[in-house]
């Protein structure tokens, strides 16, 4: 028989590439998602569609924070919980959903899964958010300090999930930087950039590009999520990078290459909340999730470049 999991947030980029891979695999799957206003829920209903077809996946709409779990926890053995309302910027704007999105409807999922009795592990999706500007590289052992009510918040949850870990339940907080590729969410730097770039128009750019990001392909972070369902990480804090950081300015200079034409670009000042620089301390992940080598950022941003393009035709055409 299959093994059973529960995938939250599987309607989003990572959850629905994550609830994918997990039925390659061989595992059933409940997928949970609210299908939330973050961004066009119909990309979200589109990933969703593509996982309905595939046997084995069942999807369940509903606010985590409200919805009962008791039923759809029936016989799960992990939860990989990547729910969530994520973005930075946003966060400044309307706080209360952000809570409401991370940090309350984690709560409740926790104590659900912890009173299920089945589930041995939960997967939790935390974020480098919760370093803020700390000092480089970001170690897990070494001090937090977001600087925005999204790293707030995901921090908050990330000590809900590691708190509950114990006998019956184990937990682990997967800290993801930047995570990019095919799929990506529309509100992020890299899509927002190739989009841009391919319709000819201006790119908007906070700061003056010497910002730098840890990006991490999302197959090499579904793989990372995968294994923390069964290596020994139980209560731990995992930080979960692509192994090298970029600068923003780096970034426009491959993207020119990669669509054919230098991007024009348009300066807006430092957004607040927005780390200066991002980048993991990887021996754990090496260590204990015995994570080998990460996908180039050269041929990862090739991928999702190509797939916004194949998106785009697609649309034009339909
Ligand atoms: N993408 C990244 O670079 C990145 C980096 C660090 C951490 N993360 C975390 O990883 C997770 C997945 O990120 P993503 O980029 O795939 O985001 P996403 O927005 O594409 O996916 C999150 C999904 O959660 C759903 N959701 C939100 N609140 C819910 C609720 N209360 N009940 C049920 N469903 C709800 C949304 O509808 C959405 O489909 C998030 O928790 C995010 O904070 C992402």
């Amino acid at each position: 028989m299959r093994s059973l999991c529960m995938v939250t947030g599987a309607a989003g980029f990572i959850g629905s590439r994550l609830s994918s891979r997990l039925l390659d695999e061989g595992w059933s799957v409940v997928g949970v998602d609210a299908f939330t206003d973050s961004y066009d829920p119909e990309e979200k209903r589109e990933r969703t569609a593509a996982l309905v077809r595939r046997p084995g996946y069942r999807h369940v709409a509903g606010d985590l924070a409200e919805a009962p779990l008791a039923g759809e926890l029936e016989g799960v053995e992990v939860v990989f919980h990547l729910a969530g309302r994520p973005g930075v910027r946003e966060s400044f704007r309307i706080e209360d959903r952000y809570r409401h999105d991370n940090v309350v409807a984690t709560d409740h999922l926790v104590r659900a899964a912890r009173a299920a009795g089945s589930v041995r592990r939960v997967v939790y999706a935390s974020s480098s958010s919760v370093y803020g500007d700390a000092p480089l590289p970001f170690r897990e052992d070494g001090p937090t300090g977001p600087i925005s009510p999204y790293g707030q918040t995901k921090l908050e949850a990330e000590r809900c999930c590691l708190e509950a870990s114990g006998a019956g339940l184990e937990a682990v907080a997967l800290r993801y930087f930047t995570v990019y590729g095919p799929g990506q969410r529309p509100d992020m730097g890299l899509r927002r950039f190739a989009e841009a770039a391919l319709d000819g128009r201006p790119i908007e750019l906070f700061g003056d590009g010497s910002q730098s990001r840890d990006f991490t392909y999302v197959d090499d972070a579904v793989e990372a999520t995968i294994r923390a369902a069964t290596a020994p990480v139980a209560g731990m804090a995992v930080n979960v990078g692509g192994g090298s950081r970029v600068r923003l300015l780096d970034v426009l200079d491959l993207l020119g290459e990669l669509v054919g034409r230098p991007p024009q670009v348009v300066r807006r000042p430092f957004a607040p909340g927005d780390a200066r620089h991002t980048g993991a301390d990887l021996a754990r992940a090496r260590d204990l999730l015995g994570l080998g080598s990460t996908t180039a950022f050269r041929d990862g941003y090739a991928s999702e470049i190509a797939w916004l393009a194949g998106r785009r035709a697609t649309r034009r055409s339909a």
